[in-house]
């Protein structure tokens, strides 16, 4: 039978995404192309207890019923606790629970685009949220960015430009890059988008998984008007199996993510959001990630150990202070790492091509390395085989 799919689906084939799915299940790749916390840091045994508890105590009912799309109220307090750490400062009405940040991501769209409308975003960004922005039919429009973040002036002009509908960021340890914004240029930020009357969607899933410098308030508390949209996620420090996070801003612009989330799934679990709530209220949080730091540190550690000994001089690369993701240029050559990616993968070490991360597609010769979830002589031996990799291709192509 020939199916009429809607005309959203013509651009969205997700084939970068499955590819990537795909390298993870294969046990010899040692694979810098996932995106996993650290196993070792997921709670297994204390949320195994509070399931216990919370199924055993008069109320376990409630949790196996509908909620409200809103959130369960102690999550909400939860999160409203857990977000003044980065100066986000909340009431209820400002939060909605969201079956992870990637909701969050997506029910601002369902909420503010029309087909054929812009969002900007740094250059390079996260792959699933431009996938996004496709399934609405609007258009990702890249502003230049370099070691500090997006360039400012490239910012403004685009907005004068392209008159976009919000502009998405992950300020804090950037899925693909690993950079983190100053504070003067949150500021900036701040300033241009609130003199232009421009939402911020600041997504920001990484911030507490930070094992060096010193921490930085969110862009949200930097907002010169209330149009910042700060997304918070237990994903990369709870689990995110449990599919848990909040969005927090405008009391108007949640109401209408709130209508969004009840056509897309009524509410977020309401058993997953007692598990997150029990887990805060009973102080474990904090600590529990404060002591997975040191794993996360290792593994960066060994991944800046491997790039020194193994890859090409051309190699120029970022150093994250937090979160899973180092970003590499091979600089002045014309590798094309997406179709060098299967070679790499018959030598069982994979990353994932730079140019998927790109809204234009651009980036031909970059790729981004993921250390969190793999062990540290795991990372050495891959480091050694991607170094050698690079460096006969590199050669091959001066020949
Ligand atoms: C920048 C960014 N946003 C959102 C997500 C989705 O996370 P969640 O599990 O909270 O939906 C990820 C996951 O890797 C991410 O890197």
């Amino acid at each position: 039978m020939k199916f009429c799919f809607a005309d959203r689906m013509a651009n969205m084939n997700g084939t970068a995404t499955r590819e990537i799915f795909k390298l993870l299940s294969r046990p010899e790749i040692i694979s810098f192309a996932g995106g996993l916390p650290a196993t070792e840091a997921l709670p297994v045994k204390a949320l195994g207890e509070i399931c216990n508890e919370l199924l055993s105590s008069p109320a376990a009912y409630k949790l196996l019923q509908y909620g409200t799309t809103e959130g369960y109220p102690p999550l909400t307090d939860a999160i409203i606790e857990t977000v003044k750490e980065f100066g986000v400062n909340a009431e209820r009405e400002n939060v909605l629970v969201i079956s992870g940040g990637q909701q969050g991501i997506d029910l601002m769209c369902k909420s503010f685009l029309n087909a054929g409308d812009v969002v900007l975003v740094e250059n390079p960004t996260y792959l699933a949220a431009l996938q996004i922005f496709n399934s609405y039919q609007a258009k990702a429009v890249g502003v230049r960015a370099d070691e500090n973040g997006i360039d400012i002036a490239d910012l403004e002009a685009k907005i004068k430009l392209h008159k976009p509908k919000f502009v998405y960021l992950v300020p804090t340890f950037s899925n693909p890059t690993g950079k983190t914004y100053s504070e003067q240029h949150r500021k900036e930020i701040a300033r241009v988008t609130a003199k232009h009357g421009l939402p911020v969607l600041e997504d920001d899933p990484y911030a507490r998984l930070r094992f060096s410098g010193e921490k930085i308030n969110a862009l949200y508390h930097y907002a010169q008007d209330d149009n910042v949209v700060y997304l918070a996620s237990f994903s990369k420090i709870l689990s995110p199996g449990l599919r848990v996070g909040g969005a927090v801003g405008n009391a108007e612009i949640i109401r209408k993510m709130a209508i969004c989330k009840q056509g897309t799934d009524l509410h977020t679990s309401s058993l997953a959001q007692a598990i997150a709530a029990e887990y805060c209220r009973k102080g474990l949080l904090k600590p529990a990630v404060k002591a997975s730091l040191p794993l996360y540190a290792s593994r960066k550690n060994a991944m800046m150990l491997g790039i020194e000994r193994y890859m090409p001089s051309e190699f120029v690369h970022t150093n994250p202070d937090g979160g899973l993701f180092v970003w590499g240029e091979f600089a002045g050559r014309k590798l094309d790492t997406a179709k060098l990616l299967n070679r790499a993968v018959e030598r069982n070490v994979a990353y994932i091509q730079g140019s998927v991360f790109y809204a234009d597609g651009s980036g031909q010769n970059t790729i981004r390395l993921n250390y969190s979830n793999v062990s540290e002589e795991k990372i050495d031996e891959g480091m050694k085989a991607l170094g050698d990799f690079f460096k006969e291709e590199i050669s091959k192509a001066k020949n």
